[in-house]
């Protein structure tokens, strides 16, 4: 990953990216998201999510018609299946919090439905209310997380193959009165489905299928290794997420009403901070179809 700013001259204006940390993340300036990207701006904007795994767009004014049309730029659309979508634009789903929910959805490092055979690609969130301090997302380089272990954990865990399951609420238990990762919401109409897969296997290194870098791909929807009991498993994954959400890996966004974060599920974990007790916030999202993980 390159940590300097990327400068690329489209049809418009520069688009420039800036690092907002060390470890990730870039602030895209010079690229309006309502209106139509002609193929360079996509290119500096791909290329700047592939150097940088999470981009962040300061002051956008989209509906959601346009927010689709900018999503559908980057792939094809990836429906959650718990949460139904905006009743008008089904690809997009509102993420709401009010004074009635015990806690934001999105709590805990996570990628986005690891607990399916094809999680979510890449998430574009778009900040339409939010507290007037607090409700901040971290983001943490898988890359950089795998990168760092030593040569004899990376020989030990090549090979190890993960267990995800999809209602785990593992590192939540006790912040969730409802019970379950999709418990205790009271704003937004989270459904449980018997039809989705209960447990998915990944590989726990995973290789991004664009930049061939290897990434330690784990998170909360990860209960065990295939080959291992919970219990068996336990110290190393504990271990590997405390490892992979040091704060030399992370970076911090502190959103905005019109901010929009971009990032790669393949490479990166986030975190919706849940610090903002009987405050508002409403985002909202689109995930892009992913691939199966190698
Ligand atoms: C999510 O997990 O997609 C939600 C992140 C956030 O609301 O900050």
């Amino acid at each position: 990953m390159t940590n300097t700013a990327t400068n690329t001259a489209t049809s418009a204006s520069p688009i420039i990216a800036t690092p907002i940390s060390g470890a990730l993340g870039a602030e895209v300036t010079g690229v309006d998201l309502s209106a139509p990207l002609d193929d360079a701006a996509y290119d500096a904007v791909r290329g700047a999510l592939l150097d940088h795994c999470v981009l962040f767009f300061r002051d956008q004014d989209m509906t959601p018609p346009q927010q689709l049309a900018f999503a559908k730029r980057f792939g094809d659309i990836h429906f959650h299946p718990h949460v139904p979508g905006l009743p008008d634009i089904p690809e997009i789903m509102e993420i709401l919090k009010t004074d009635k929910d015990a806690r934001p959805f999105g709590v805990g490092w996570h990628t986005d439905q690891m607990f399916l055979a094809e999680p979510a690609m890449g998430t574009m969130l778009y900040a339409k209310e939010v507290p007037d301090a607090g409700g901040d997302t971290l983001f943490t380089n898988l890359h950089r997380a795998y990168d760092a272990l030593s040569d004899g954990m990376k020989r030990m865990i090549a090979g190890l193959r993960t267990v995800n399951l999809a209602d785990a609420g593992r590192k939540i238990a006790g912040a969730n009165p409802g019970g379950g990762q999709y418990g205790g919401f009271n704003s937004m109409a989270l459904n449980k489905r018997d039809d989705v897969a209960a447990e998915t296997e990944h590989p726990l290194v995973r290789t991004h299928p664009e930049t061939g870098r290897k990434a330690l791909f784990i998170g909360l929807h990860t209960e065990r290794f295939a080959t291992m009991t919970t219990a068996e498993s336990k110290p190393l994954l504990d271990y590997l997420v405390d490892h992979a959400t040091k704060p030399e890996f992370t970076c911090r966004f502190r959103w905005r009403e019109g901010s929009v974060a971009f990032w790669d599920n393949r490479c990166v974990l986030h975190n919706a901070i849940d610090d903002y007790r009987g405050k508002r916030r409403r985002m909202h999202r689109i995930t892009l179809k992913g691939d199966r993980p190698v």
